[in-house]
């Protein structure tokens, strides 16, 4: 079972002086994040896969409520991709069950704590005990006004492209836009991401170098940090970590 670990808030911030030290203005208003190495994590324990994804949604809270305390507006986390599909039956039906299980005992804190939820993916081949789970916990935070929480969850950036791609054809042919009305800020908004800003800060875990379809339009100016950590052991040092280096470095958006 997961802990509570909302109740021990104060205790994790006492544990974790040095956090004090991320001036405001260096903590990223977006940060996505890839979570990588669930079933490595296992295997290396010689337990089974899925017990490394149970291990990783403990590290989805630990990093909410620490990504909550840092004053982080987004926290979008890479779920299930839509080419996870090709998993076994098996991993698929543990992975789809998985948002269920997260909210039925995070719900309550999540509202507590003024975080909002959101989801951004294809919900159409979602299961519908899934897709119900998610909606519940949309609905029922969607007067928060904290931290976003942003579950990307059957999500593949192509198909998200594509479909938007369709979108404003269509639109074009039925003579609702001009294509010279087609520009980034439209393109941006018609994405499945339309409501949030582009990531700041990409984090993916496991050692991984490589985006596997998430958020290629959006990512286009995004910091990225890379960590060989896999997902269950991620703590929120590892977290800050990323974060201090973010507030080092110099974002230029191709200026000088
Ligand atoms: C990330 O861990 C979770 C999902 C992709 C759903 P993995 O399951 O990919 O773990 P590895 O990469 O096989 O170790
Ligand atoms: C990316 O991880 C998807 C998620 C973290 C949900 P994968 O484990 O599916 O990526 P690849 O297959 O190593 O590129
Ligand atoms: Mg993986």
């Amino acid at each position: 079972m997961i802990k509570r670990l909302w109740a021990n808030r104060s205790k994790a911030k006492a544990s974790l002086p040095h956090t004090e030290g991320i001036p405001p203005e260096n903590v990223p208003e977006h940060v996505a994040i890839i979570m990588d190495g669930n079933g490595r994590w296992a295997k290396r324990r010689g337990l089974p896969r899925m017990a490394g994804h149970h291990s990783g949604m403990k590290t989805v809270k630990r990093i909410t409520i620490e990504a909550n305390r840092l004053g982080v507006k987004y926290l979008t986390l890479y779920a299930f991709s839509t080419e996870n599909w090709k998993r076994p039956k098996a991993e698929v039906d543990f992975l789809m069950k998985l948002p269920q299980q997260f909210l039925e005992i995070e719900l309550e804190d999540l509202i507590a704590n003024n975080v909002q939820v959101k989801m951004m993916g294809h919900r159409e081949d979602l299961p519908p005990h899934t897709l119900s789970a998610v909606e519940e916990a949309i609905s029922k935070t969607a007067g928060n006004s904290g931290l976003v929480l942003n579950f990307a969850l059957n999500y593949g950036s192509r198909k998200e492209m594509l479909e938007t791609v369709q979108a404003i054809a269509a639109d074009v042919r039925e003579g609702k836009l001009t294509p010279e009305q087609i520009n980034d800020e439209l393109f941006s908004q018609r994405l499945l991401s339309g409501e949030l800003p582009d990531p700041d800060l990409l984090i993916r875990t496991s050692g991984e170098l490589r985006l596997s379809n998430f958020m290629l339009w959006q990512l286009a100016y995004s910091e990225l940090w890379f960590t060989d950590v896999y997902w269950p052991e991620f703590t929120e040092q590892h977290f800050h970590e990323a974060i201090e280096e973010y507030g080092r470095r110099a974002r230029r958006y191709g200026g000088v």
